[in-house]
């Protein structure tokens, strides 16, 4: 249909010349659906931002320049039950409101294999109240926010607000009422794929690291 009312309203020319454009364009913004060059285990790495971690399939909502597969993290229908190995999402969870997170860690849930792994790392709401007491000169300066971009998020996309927050034993808790065993907080360094940078291991501007590392796995 479309494509007659384009023959109908163009000459042979300019359909030639739409077409040059076109190629052109595809040049510029190769395609970033890479989904069909994975196959399963899959390894997620969701919410990845502009960071691309070797080995796995990397997941965004925003066409970044590290994202393989363009979609929405609280649904990821394309990935059938029971057939990803590894989840990890950096920095993401507390991007999404207090009703939304029990219902995403349990679509997280049914993704993994059994055994499989999940790890997310989130501002620690623990360690942020410990290093905000201990800089309080700091936070007590004219012109200095009070970390509100790490409270409240960068706020730089619709994707970049903070809607919740963690501490370890907060989210052991929500980790194992969808399910989840072995819930355990892991090192910030060195990080679990070797040579990659991230949030999770983010200690500036005091020196400390302020983010809560969790693994946990879906029981065999
Ligand atoms: C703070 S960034 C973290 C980026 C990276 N993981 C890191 O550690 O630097 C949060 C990312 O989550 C993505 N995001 C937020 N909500 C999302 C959603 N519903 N689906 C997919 N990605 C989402 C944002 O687009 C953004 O790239």
């Amino acid at each position: 249909m479309l494509r007659s009312q384009i023959r109908r309203m163009t000459t042979p020319e300019q359909r030639a010349k739409i077409l040059d454009i076109l190629k052109s364009l595809k040049k510029i913004f190769p395609k970033i659906d890479r989904f069909a060059e994975f196959t399963p285990p899959y390894r997620l790495h969701l919410g990845c931002g502009n960071i691309k971690l070797e080995g796995f399939c990397n997941v965004d909502a925003l066409a970044t320049i590290a994202v393989d597969v363009i979609d929405d993290i609280r649904e990821l229908r394309r990935f059938p039950n029971n057939s990803v190995s590894e989840i990890y999402a950096c920095h993401v969870l507390e991007h999404f409101g207090h009703d939304e997170v029990q219902p995403i860690l349990k679509r997280w849930f049914e993704i993994l294999e059994p055994g499989g792994i999940l790890r997310i790392s989130v501002p620690d709401i623990d360690r942020i109240v410990t290093i905000y007491k201990e800089n309080l000169t700091h936070f007590h300066t004219k012109g200095h926010s009070p970390w509100i971009g790490l409270i409240y998020g960068g706020q730089s996309t619709p994707y970049d607000f903070h809607k919740t927050g963690y501490n370890a034993c907060w989210l052991s808790y929500l980790l194992e009422q969808c399910g989840y065993a072995d819930c355990q907080e892991y090192p910030h360094e060195p990080h679990f794929v070797p040579g990659a940078v991230d949030a999770s291991q983010a200690k500036e501007p005091f020196g400390v690291f302020f983010s809560l590392n969790m693994m946990a796995r879906k029981p065999f």
